[in-house]
């Protein structure tokens, strides 16, 4: 199968979980697995490879995970791009959430027994985080303070064996008007989603990998923008093998 048949097959099988969750549910996961090209690349990349537990923080409805169960079955049924490492086999799928109306459409999206995936209401800064091979936060880091950001990232940091990761995807404050651009689309599609504008604490892309290097990670940067005019930069972060 090409790759241009792969895709719309793997988001098909992504986004049908959410069909259970309304209609709001099931086209915002099909235009967020669609259209952001991180959920594409940490696959392509194989990024989570070998990666079992995952911990994903301000997990919204659960896209991510709805992503990698698609990828895992795909896999399983031989539906997969040749030149692409296998995807993760994951064995627990944690989330935490701080909006209950987001919790409220994974769990109808998930079920309640579902095998692998957990997805509960709870504020990063104040859950146990528990042991994961893989921890992500995807666009939510800079709704905290910095101070509670050094906080989160030493204990995301704890939460990790030797070999583990951490995803994680930052706007960088020194680049200007994309970094503004996409400051003002975040706050406008989270008045759509209901909330409260929020304030938003972003840092330059240098004083984040100096944090997280600071922490103990092995940090790699890659621009993760692709097709708008945003400052996003995806950091992947290691802990070094012992
Ligand atoms: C831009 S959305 C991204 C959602 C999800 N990561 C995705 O990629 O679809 C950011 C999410 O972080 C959540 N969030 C913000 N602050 C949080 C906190 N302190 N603890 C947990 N979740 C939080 C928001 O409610 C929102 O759902």
């Amino acid at each position: 199968m090409t790759i241009h048949r792969f895709l719309p097959a793997l988001l098909d099988e992504a986004s049908r979980p959410f069909r259970s969750g309304g209609h709001f549910a099931y086209h915002y996961a099909r235009g967020k697995l669609s259209s952001d090209c991180i959920f594409r690349e940490l696959l392509r990349r194989g990024l989570f490879a070998g990666g079992r537990r995952f911990l994903d923080l301000g997990c919204g409805q659960g896209s991510l995970f709805a992503w990698l169960l698609a990828a895992d079955k795909l896999h399983a049924q031989g539906n997969w791009p040749a030149d692409w490492p296998a995807p993760p086999h994951p064995t627990a799928l944690r989330g935490f959430e701080l909006m209950q109306k987001d919790v409220d459409r994974a769990a109808r999206a998930f079920g309640p027994d579902h095998p692998l995936v957990a997805i509960r209401q709870g504020d990063m800064c104040a859950v146990d985080f528990g042991q994961a091979d893989v921890v992500s936060i995807l666009d939510a880091l800079h709704y905290i303070d910095h101070q509670r950001q050094q906080d989160v990232l030493a204990r995301i940091r704890a939460a990790l064996p030797p070999g583990g990761i951490f995803l994680t995807r930052v706007g960088d404050a020194g680049a200007g008007l994309p970094y503004h651009i996409c400051n003002w689309v975040d706050h406008a599609v989270t008045f759509v989603r209901g909330h409260r504008l929020p304030q938003l604490y972003g840092r330059r892309l240098t004083e984040w990998v100096d944090l997280l290097r600071a922490l103990g990670f092995v940090v790699d940067t890659v621009p993760m923008s692709e097709g708008k005019p945003f400052a996003n930069i995806m950091l992947v972060c290691r802990v070094p093998d012992a």
